[in-house]
């Protein structure tokens, strides 16, 4: 069952645009909903190999898509969803780590996980472990983190459901909003997560984030 999702008032990001007007017939937004099982087929090998082979071509130019604004939605959801300190991030689909620093900031361990080995060995030396593996079979124990943060990557729901730990947080990050190809509005989240969970939501610029607890 849906626990409750408040919104809170948006957040104006001067200059914050999106970086291209993709929508719902995106490919990565039909594999966006297959991960989450919101739409057959399910998550499968041949998914895997077209994901990674699509990230690891767009990797050498991956920089060009970060901005003082886009990282303000990511700041954002952390102090207005009050994403405290706590032990360990795992940061899903971490890309070149643009956002790993800003979640070292915050907690002792940072894990920063990617299927595509070009996207890590572009990311720049700094806090976070950098693991190459497919979030559809984490390759960490049971209730070992306090907060799963996927910025435009996709949800797996029963892994970040199993790793989390009880008063964990999930942290939804679409950089733009509806236009971001990796998409799912906060309800949707919810509705892909197992269990009831309970949180905030918001626009912030042209993106859109909820952080997410279980109810
Ligand atoms: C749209 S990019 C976002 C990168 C970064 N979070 C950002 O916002 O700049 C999505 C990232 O998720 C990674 N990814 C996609 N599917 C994945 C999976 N099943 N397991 C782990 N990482 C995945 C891709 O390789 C890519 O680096």
């Amino acid at each position: 069952m849906p626990g409750t999702i408040d919104r809170l008032p948006d957040l104006e990001i001067p200059g914050h645009r999106p970086s291209r007007p993709d929508g719902a017939d995106h490919p990565m937004r039909v594999m966006t909903r297959r991960a989450a099982g919101l739409q057959p087929p399910p998550w499968d090998a041949r998914a895997r190999h077209e994901v990674a082979a699509l990230f690891d071509g767009l990797a050498p130019e991956w920089h060009t898509r970060t901005s003082p604004e886009r990282a303000r939605v990511v700041t954002d959801a952390l102090d207005r969803g009050q994403v405290g300190t706590g032990a360990t991030a795992l940061e899903l689909g971490s890309g070149i780590g643009a956002y790993t620093a800003t979640l070292g900031a915050r907690f002792g361990e940072v894990v920063a996980m990617d299927l595509s080995l070009e996207m890590l060995r572009l990311a720049a030396d700094g806090p976070g472990h950098r693991v190459l593996a497919d979030a559809h079979r984490l390759p960490l124990t049971d209730a070992s983190v306090d907060a799963v943060v996927l910025v435009n990557m996709l949800l797996f729901p029963d892994e970040v459901d199993r790793v989390l730990r009880p008063e964990g947080c999930v942290v939804w990050v679409n950089s733009s909003g509806e236009s971001t190809p990796i998409h799912l509005m906060p309800d949707e989240v919810v509705e892909a997560l197992p269990g009831s969970w309970t949180g905030t939501w918001a626009r912030a610029g042209t993106g859109l984030w909820s952080v997410l607890r279980r109810a």
